[in-house]
């Protein structure tokens, strides 16, 4: 009897689609002799056909219309790897309306698009698959909707953008610049094409929005998450934190407070705790940690980003959804988030607490160390600690850093808005969390 192969169609073929395509082919005897089947990429769609690819492949694969891939009656597994969520949502909803199983690592287009997408699977009759789309190489999702289905969830909190913690890391170690790193980052395969998504933290809200749908079964718009980049981290924050034991990272945190029930999700650079196991993931690596009410903490660290961490995860896909049709289970879409329908509500800012960080540039003159105390005192923030560097004789400005007491986010946000517009204060304060994990 002749092998039964499964096609699959690429879209896209850059970064992520040459990885998966290299390893699929590498793999392919083992993979088949594994699953029964032999997986074969079939077609290949890119903006550009000129361009030279990393790999030989044979080029009659290719068409710059990603589209005819996804209706193609040939292909049974579509992996949607352009990125962005136009044409990508075009293409996955035509794969879904059609019957097929898409593959996808794009994780704006689950945060936006999820619920349609996965209304689009149910009535087509396809599935929809998106490992690659959290925390790079790491199987995370797995973990949530498998490993873990037993569990209700406390919190996640997580180092989502390989690109964030991988400039975070080579500041802290080795004082380079953040422009600098920020293009190696980009030549390594490891940002978005619009890399304002990695450093501003929307890359890392759209992959807590998912995570957040899988835990609790509510898709909250990533417009409604409180969210701040790394762009204004500056090597005072960074030799603080090291003073003081702890990391600066761009955390996800997905909590459900204790009292209320209520959820929250922020993407803030932290004050991470060295002694606290995200406080030393470091380079490309992302980490997840959640707290289920069975099994008590669960830590997954690994590559966040780049070629062979993300084929790694997109392929795993690739071989389940190969694995639906060998056995007859691609036609039933099961929802990812078992808790779906607990519409939790969203908590407000002035009921989360923290302590907190706050860097400015005030004028160097009497009594603005006691308007500063003023007006965080009004604003119901009271002071840990105040540090101010020695200034030169002549020097018009200083830099203090403050460490507050726990105190409401609401109440940090007004403090700095004041702060802000206090003639004494130059330009914007700088504010983070200091994290409250265990040791
Ligand atoms: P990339 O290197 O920019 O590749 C994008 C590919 O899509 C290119 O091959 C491009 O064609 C093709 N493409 C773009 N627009 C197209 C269009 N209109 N028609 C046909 N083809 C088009 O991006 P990537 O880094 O591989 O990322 C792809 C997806 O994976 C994104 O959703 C990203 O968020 C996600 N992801 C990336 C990583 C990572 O580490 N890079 C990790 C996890 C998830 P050309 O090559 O001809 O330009
Ligand atoms: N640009 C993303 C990152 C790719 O740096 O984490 C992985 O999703």
């Amino acid at each position: 009897m002749s092998e039964r192969v499964i096609k699959v169609g690429l879209c896209g073929f850059g970064v992520v689609g040459q990885g998966v395509f290299n390893h699929l082919r590498k793999r392919e005897k083992l993979l088949s002799d594994q699953l029964g089947a032999r997986v074969e990429v079939a077609r290949i769609a890119v903006r550009d056909t000129s361009k030279k690819r990393d790999f030989e492949f044979d080029a009659s694969m290719l068409t710059t219309d990603p589209v005819s891939i996804a209706s193609d009656p040939e292909i049974d597994v579509v992996c949607e790897l352009m990125g962005g969520t136009g044409l990508a949502l075009e293409v996955t909803l035509a794969a879904l309306k059609a019957g097929k199983i898409v593959v996808t690592a794009n994780k704006a287009l689950i945060c936006d698009h999820g619920e349609r997408l996965f209304t689009a699977a149910k009535e087509g009759g396809g599935q929809i698959l998106f490992e690659a789309s959290v925390a790079g190489g790491i199987p995370v999702i797995k973990a949530i909707k498998d490993g873990l289905v037993i569990n209700r969830f406390s919190s996640i909190y997580g180092i989502l953008n390989g690109t964030c913690n991988y400039i975070l890391t080579r500041m802290t170690n080795e004082g380079a610049s953040y422009e600098k790193i920020l293009e190696e980052a980009k030549a390594l395969g490891y940002s978005e094409a619009d890399e304002s998504l990695d450093v501003d933290g929307i890359d890392s809200a759209h992959k807590a929005v998912v995570l957040a749908y899988l835990a609790y079964g509510r898709w909250v718009p990533y417009k409604d998450i409180l969210v701040q980049g790394i762009a204004e981290v500056t090597q005072e924050d960074i030799a603080f934190a090291k003073e003081n034991g702890y990391a600066i990272k761009l955390l996800a945190v997905i909590d459900v407070a204790h009292a209320s029930g209520k959820l929250y999700i922020s993407i803030l650079p932290t004050l991470v705790s060295k002694k606290y196991v995200l406080g030393s993931v470091d380079g490309v690596h992302n980490a997840v940690s959640i707290h289920g009410d069975v099994v008590g903490e669960t830590v997954y660290i690994g590559p966040g980003a780049g070629r062979d961490a993300t084929a790694s995860a997109v392929i795993a896909d690739v071989v389940d959804a190969t694995k639906l049709i060998v056995n007859g289970g691609a036609g039933r879409f099961v929802d990812p988030a078992p808790r779906n329908g607990d519409q939790i509500e969203l908590a407000e800012p002035e009921e989360i607490e923290s302590r907190y960080y706050v860097r400015l540039e005030v004028a160097d003159k009497p009594g603005v160390m006691a308007e500063v105390a003023s007006m965080l005192a009004k604003n119901e923030v009271s002071l840990a600690s105040v540090t101010q560097k020695e200034v030169e004789e002549n020097a018009t400005s200083a830099t203090l850093i403050i460490t507050t007491h726990y105190t409401t986010e609401k109440a940090i946000l007004e403090a700095v808005k004041a702060l802000e517009e206090s003639s004494s204060v130059k330009g914007k304060p700088f504010t983070m969390p200091i994290s409250s994990f265990e040791d």
